[in-house]
């Protein structure tokens, strides 16, 4: 008896492993069967999806305005002014006020606050070389011409471009005369420190006019200078591989195993409404998530954005064209060939890059919604012509909110 038994208890305890195993295989061929539901992609598909990922970033554009972009000794320097609050009139601004490196280089305000408070939020610096335009509205058209602009405005730094001058003169002589040449004399004769064509102040312009039109240009030379140093730095912001492009890369590599780790299925279901039906990739695209371009999506504003950014720019002399700029006049092609329809932009900004985007609320140029989710509801209910998506369900709307959270990586700059 006793063996017959042993024998039978074998049988079954073998039949027992076999159906454990049978089970375990059978649920891992589900989940395989899910994995490949999950994440199917034709080759095309897979192609778009490469094309927004960073692994698609070309190098850093060369910026011929600016002899110095390549300069490490700049690079550094750049760095120091970026955050020297001494570039301010009460000593308390300097651009790393509103650019916190630790909120991706903005402030968490609907409006930036620096001497007093602006009329549009704070904007991201990822990638920001990358850009053909800079601000809201475009009215820069090289990183070191933007850099300067915030220095004069009575709202941001409320400093003056002589200011400037006698400051780099007095605290950083060494290593400016280093990068850009040998300083020219800059005294209170010379160059009044209040004086300034660009602060909108009808003094500082009498006393900028009153200066010797070669004292003007030295000082518009360190100025232009200070930018490219800044330029430089700003330049290095650059986004590193965040969920997104990890799971781009395993598909890529067929590894859905690894895929399905960095976007689960409601990321994924949001990414193919992000590329397809709800057509955010007409303007959020490339792997910066944007076409450098300017729209009105139909919030409602009185800042006419870039129909006026092109006639700043234009005038600007400090532009691509301009005596400061290092560039051949056929290597400012952006400028030479601007789109001029004005009546076109009333009301148009520029397309955001949407790296790291759920990370830093508010949103929208005005800082309009403090969460992702009213910006989705705004898009939903958005009538303007430019944005041609059916209707989005706010299932959808999740869905495209989970698929955005995976564009949150980290970030390089110069330590
Ligand atoms: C008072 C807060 C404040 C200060 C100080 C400030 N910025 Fe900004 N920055 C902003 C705001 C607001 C915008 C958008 C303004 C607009 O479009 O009119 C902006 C836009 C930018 C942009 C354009 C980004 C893009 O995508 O087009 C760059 C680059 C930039 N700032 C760099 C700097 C640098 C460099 C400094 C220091 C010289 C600086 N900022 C100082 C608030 C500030
Ligand atoms: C016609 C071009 C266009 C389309 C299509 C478009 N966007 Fe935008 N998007 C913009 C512009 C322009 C802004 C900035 C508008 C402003 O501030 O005036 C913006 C802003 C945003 C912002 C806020 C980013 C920030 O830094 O403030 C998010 C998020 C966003 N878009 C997501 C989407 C999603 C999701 C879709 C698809 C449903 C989409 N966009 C479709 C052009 C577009």
């Amino acid at each position: 008896m006793f063996p017959f038994r042993a024998f039978a208890f074998g049988i079954l305890l073998a039949a027992g492993v076999m159906l454990v195993m049978f089970c375990l295989s059978a649920e891992a061929a589900t989940a395989e069967k899910n994995l490949k539901e999950i994440h199917a992609w034709s080759g095309e598909e897979i192609s778009l999806l490469r094309s927004l990922s960073l692994f698609s970033l070309p190098a850093l554009p060369k910026d011929p305005s600016n002899a110095y972009a390549d300069n490490p000794r700049a690079i550094e320097l750049g760095k120091k002014f970026f955050f020297d609050k001494r570039f301010s009139a009460n000593g308390k601004v300097s651009c790393g006020t509103c650019h916190m490196p630790e909120v991706n280089f903005t402030d968490k305000l609907p409006l930036a606050m620096g001497m007093g408070q602006t009329t549009r939020r704070t904007m991201p610096l990822t990638g920001n070389a990358y850009n053909a335009w800079f601000f809201w509205d475009g009215r820069k058209d090289s990183l070191w011409s933007q850099a300067i602009g915030p220095i004069e405005s009575s709202v941001e730094h409320g400093f003056t471009r002589s200011m400037c001058a006698h400051l780099i003169a007095d605290k950083y002589k060494k290593e400016y005369e280093e990068i850009f040449g040998k300083l020219p004399r800059i005294n209170n004769k010379s160059c009044p420190p209040k004086a300034s064509p660009g602060t909108g102040n009808p003094a500082a312009l009498k006393a900028w006019n009153a200066m010797k039109p070669e004292d003007r240009d030295n000082v518009n030379r360190i100025y232009a200078n200070i930018g490219k140093a800044i330029a430089a730095f700003v330049a290095q912001i650059l986004p590193r591989p965040a969920p997104f492009d990890l799971y781009v890369d395993a598909l890529t590599k067929n590894d859905l195993e690894a895929a399905d780790k960095f976007m689960n299925r409601d990321a994924v279901d949001g990414l193919r409404l992000f590329t397809g039906k709800a057509k955010c990739t007409s303007c959020h695209m490339g792997p910066l998530f944007t076409n450098s371009s300017f729209h009105n999506i139909g919030l409602a504003t009185t800042d006419k954005g870039r129909a006026e950014g092109i006639d700043k720019v234009l005038a600007d002399e400090f532009n691509c064209l301009g005596i400061y700029s290092d560039a051949k006049p056929d290597e400012c092609l952006e400028l030479r060939f601007i789109d001029t329809n004005r009546a076109k932009y009333v009301g148009a900004f520029k397309t955001p890059s949407l790296r790291n985007v759920a990370d830093r609320p508010p949103y929208m140029h005005a800082g309009q919604f403090k969460t992702l989710s009213e910006v989705l509801v705004f898009y939903q209910r958005s009538a303007s012509r430019e944005l041609e998506h059916n209707e989005l369900t706010n299932t959808e709307l999740l869905k495209i909110e989970a698929f955005l959270k995976t564009l949150t990586g980290p970030l390089s700059f110069p330590k």
